[in-house]
């Protein structure tokens, strides 16, 4: 028996959170009845509609996706551009990505129908480490590099601690690489915060999302996460 909010999100119709509403709201039918309270639990027998749409218990995946540049991270684009989900046509559950990249960011990229799972690592308050690497524009200085770990002010608050390390510079084109390794996920964090030291990102990718990195892959492909992959991050996240 598993609570209904929860094998709707995992169905991938909505969040929990929407799931929630939307039971609360009176679109949520279990055996053919209206159900508006939170918690009932269901079993694998139950028939659930959400808005009348039948909701089919979807075998859960978890994909690790290296993101090229110029794709973006949502499931279709009204513009038109690749979106990531088109390079996984063969997949037949909803996948959907976990958080960002923009979309002249590549990297690592994690994409699951679990939206419990995702929402899990999402959550503010998660301490999830992501480690990017910038070209940027200008060689920062030691204490640049120091104010991106101690804190930049950006117009939604301070970043909150954070590891900066140079790992190479060329003076004559004056470009550097800088890994950067953020706990947090706000829109466009990594590049604003270089902005903020006057040194604007050129390039950007992220190398790692927790223990996970883009090892084995290429710009374009995916692997499945492990069964013990997707148990240790639950971990990390619920122990955050
Ligand atoms: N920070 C950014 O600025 N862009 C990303 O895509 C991810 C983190």
């Amino acid at each position: 028996m598993e609570r209904l909010q929860k094998v709707i999100a995992h169905a991938g119709f909505a969040s929990r959170r929407k799931a929630e509403e939307m039971i609360l709201d009176g679109k949520v039918k279990v055996n053919g009845k209206v159900v508006k309270e939170l918690g009932i639990k269901v079993s694998a027998t139950d028939r659930i509609e959400v808005e009348g749409i039948p909701v089919e218990k979807e075998e859960p995946v978890y994909f690790l996706f290296y993101k090229p540049r110029g794709v973006i991270s949502s499931v279709q684009d009204e513009k038109g551009r690749k979106a990531v989900t088109d390079y996984f046509p063969e997949i037949k559950q909803r996948i959907y990505p976990v958080g960002r990249l923009d979309y002249d960011t590549s990297g690592l990229l994690l994409l699951t129908n679990d939206g419990e799972f995702a929402n899990l690592l999402m959550h503010p308050r998660n301490e999830i480490e992501k480690e990017y690497i910038a070209k940027i524009k200008g060689i920062p200085s030691k204490e640049q590099l120091r104010s991106l770990e101690k804190g930049i002010v950006l117009e939604d608050g301070k970043t909150a601690p954070a590891r900066a390390k140079m790992l190479s510079l060329d003076k004559r084109k004056g470009t550097s690489i800088i890994q950067l390794t953020i706990h947090e996920g706000r829109n466009r964090q990594v590049r604003r915060m270089f902005e903020a030291i006057g040194c604007p990102v050129m390039k950007l990718r992220r190398e790692r999302y927790a223990f996970l990195t883009l090892h084995g892959l290429k710009a374009g492909e995916a692997r499945e996460l492990t069964a013990h992959e997707v148990k240790q991050l639950r971990v990390m996240a619920e122990n955050s």
